[in-house]
């Protein structure tokens, strides 16, 4: 089955009158179970086509499916929560709140669909411990290096059960050896739990890894290897 599909989808910016043409008709399905990494020069659109794969933006012209259902019809509160617990996002800045401990932040995607705060506490400490951060649950982002965080941050990815994660740079600000863990912990969600994995990256060594790569250049799909 598709779990995210993209058909002929542009995305342009308008700033200051100014129109950016981010994405100029892209056409990208991600089928479940799978592992994609997009590559591409700074600028060439990925990370709009992340965001838009998500639905956490929506296209200018084109269609964005969520497990075969397109989106155009959804109010933003509907998208909102057929995203939510869908698929789950890994920002390269991590995103994680700066006051709050390791455990809410992880939470915070259950907190959207109401599930009580016990539960809620429950299931952030268990996606803590796939991560390897079950003995850090009352720190600080803060308080924590920055691969225990880029981990926070997967933690609250999976927190909800997506059959989706997309992550955009996530070993960007890592050194490779934290790097490499992060990409390991991708890698077993993948293979153990079948949870569909698309990375952006500007490393060919974590791209070598992915089982698929789609090239964008200039708004467009370049190449789209696949096996
Ligand atoms: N919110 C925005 N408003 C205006 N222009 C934008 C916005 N977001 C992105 N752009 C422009 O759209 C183009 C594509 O940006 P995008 O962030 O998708 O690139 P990218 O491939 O992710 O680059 P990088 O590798 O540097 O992260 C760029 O020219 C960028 O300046
Ligand atoms: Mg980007």
């Amino acid at each position: 089955m598709t779990a995210l599909e993209a058909v002929d989808v542009t995305r342009t910016y308008t700033m200051g009158g100014v129109e950016v043409t981010a994405l100029r008709g892209v056409s990208l399905a991600i089928e479940e179970g799978e592992y994609a990494a997009i590559l591409g020069p700074s600028g060439s659109g990925k990370s709009t086509l992340m965001h838009l794969l998500g639905c956490l933006d929506r296209p200018t012209t084109g269609v964005l499916r969520i497990g075969g259902r397109d989106v155009a019809g959804l109010s933003d509160t509907e998208l909102a929560e057929l995203r939510n617990r869908r698929v789950g996002f890994v920002f390269q800045s991590f995103h994680l709140l700066a006051r709050t401990s390791t455990r809410d932040n992880v939470a915070l995607p259950l907190v959207y669909r109401g599930v009580p705060r016990a539960e809620r506490r429950r299931r952030a400490a268990e996606a803590l411990a796939t991560v390897g951060l079950e003995h850090r649950l009352e720190h600080r982002p803060g308080q924590l290096s920055g691969g225990e965080q880029q981990r926070v941050a997967i933690a609250r990815a999976l927190v909800g059960d997506p059959g989706v994660v997309l992550a955009d740079e996530p070993t960007g600000n890592l050194d490779t050896r934290t790097g490499d863990g992060v990409m390991d912990l991708l890698e077993r969600l993948n293979r153990e739990r079948g949870v569909a994995v698309v990375l952006v990256t500007h490393e060919a060594d974590v791209a070598a890894r992915a089982r698929r790569r789609v090239h964008v250049r200039d708004g467009l799909v370049e190449r789209d290897e696949s096996p």
